[in-house]
C-alpha cells in the first residue's frame, strides 16, 4: 500500500466534520496537510488544532478567483480531498421547484468541486488523486426532494468524468450515509434515529470512519473513477 509519508494533501472543507477528520488522518499517516474553507476564523482554528505544521488557508469555492489563488499559493501537491458543503440543500417538491434558487444551491458542492478540479490539476502530481464527496440521497431519494437526489449524483458523475479527463491523475468519490459531524449532531436524536434505525449498522458513522475511505482512495494507486459508499449498509435497505 502506498504511504502518505512525504506527500502533501489538500483538504477543501477541512475546517470541520469529515474534512477535518481526513486532514487529521492524513497527517497521522505522514502527510503534510493544507486545509481550506471559507471562514478565516474557522480554518485558522482547525489548522492550529491539527498542529504539526498544518496550514489553514481561506478559500471560497463559489468564487473562481479565490480557488485559483488558493491553488497558486498551495503550490505542488499530491492529493486533493473535497468535502466543502453548505447545508441549504433540500430543494423541495417538484410542484414548488424554484429553478433559479436551485441553481444557486449547486454552487458549493458541485460547481465548487469543478472549480477546485480545474485549478488543482495545475499543481497536482501525475500520480496524485482527487476525491470528491457525495451522499446516499443520490441512491435512496426521499419524497419531496427530487433535485436533492439529482444534486447528490453530480459529484459522483464529476469524479467519473475527471477520472477519464485527468488520467493518470486518479479521481474518485466517497458517498456518505449519515455521518455524525457537528452539523449532523445538531439535527437532534429523533431525526438521527429516523435516518439510521433500519440500517444494517443502526447508527450514524463517525467522521473517523468516513475518513478511512478517503485515505484508502488516496493510497489505492489502481483505483480511479469509483464511488466508495460509507453508509452503514444503507444501500441494501
Ligand atoms: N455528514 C453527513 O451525514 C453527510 C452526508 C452526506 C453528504 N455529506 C456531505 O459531505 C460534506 C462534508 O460534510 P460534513 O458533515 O463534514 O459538513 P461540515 O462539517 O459542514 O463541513 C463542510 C465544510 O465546508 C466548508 N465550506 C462551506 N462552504 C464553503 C465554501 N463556499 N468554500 C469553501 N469551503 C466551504 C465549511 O467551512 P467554512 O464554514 O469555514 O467555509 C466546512 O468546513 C458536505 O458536502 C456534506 O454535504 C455529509
Amino acid at each position: 500500500m502506498a504511504k502518505l509519508d512525504g506527500t502533501k494533501v489538500v483538504v477543501i472543507g477541512g475546517a470541520s466534520g469529515v474534512g477535518y477528520a481526513v486532514a487529521a488522518a492524513a497527517q497521522e499517516a505522514g502527510a503534510q496537510v493544507v486545509v481550506g474553507s471559507s471562514q478565516a476564523g474557522r480554518i485558522e482554528a482547525a489548522a492550529a488544532k491539527l498542529g504539526g505544521g498544518a496550514q489553514g488557508v481561506v478559500v471560497d469555492v463559489r468564487d473562481e478567483a479565490s480557488v485559483a489563488a488558493f491553488f497558486e499559493a498551495a503550490g505542488p501537491f499530491d492529493h486533493l480531498v473535497f468535502t466543502a458543503g453548505d447545508w441549504g440543500h433540500f430543494f423541495g417538491p417538484t410542484r414548488d421547484l424554484d429553478v433559479e434558487a436551485s441553481k444557486a444551491r449547486m454552487e458549493v458542492r458541485f460547481w465548487g468541486a469543478a472549480r477546485a478540479a480545474k485549478y488543482a490539476i495545475r499543481q497536482i502530481a501525475k500520480d496524485g488523486s482527487i476525491t470528491l464527496t457525495g451522499g446516499m440521497l443520490a441512491h435512496r431519494p426521499m419524497p419531496g426532494m427530487p433535485l436533492t437526489a439529482a444534486s447528490a449524483h453530480t459529484t459522483e458523475g464529476l469524479a467519473m468524468g475527471l477520472a477519464r479527463d485527468l488520467a493518470p491523475v486518479r479521481a474518485n468519490c466517497v458517498c456518505l450515509g449519515l455521518i455524525m459531524s457537528e452539523q449532523v449532531q445538531g439535527m437532534g436524536e429523533a431525526a438521527i434515529k429516523g435516518f439510521t434505525a433500519n440500517l444494517p449498522l443502526p447508527r450514524g458513522g463517525t467522521v473517523e470512519e468516513a475518513a478511512e475511505a478517503y485515505l484508502y482512495l488516496m493510497r489505492a494507486t489502481y483505483v480511479t473513477g469509483q464511488v466508495v459508499r460509507v453508509d452503514g449498509g444503507g444501500s441494501l435497505v
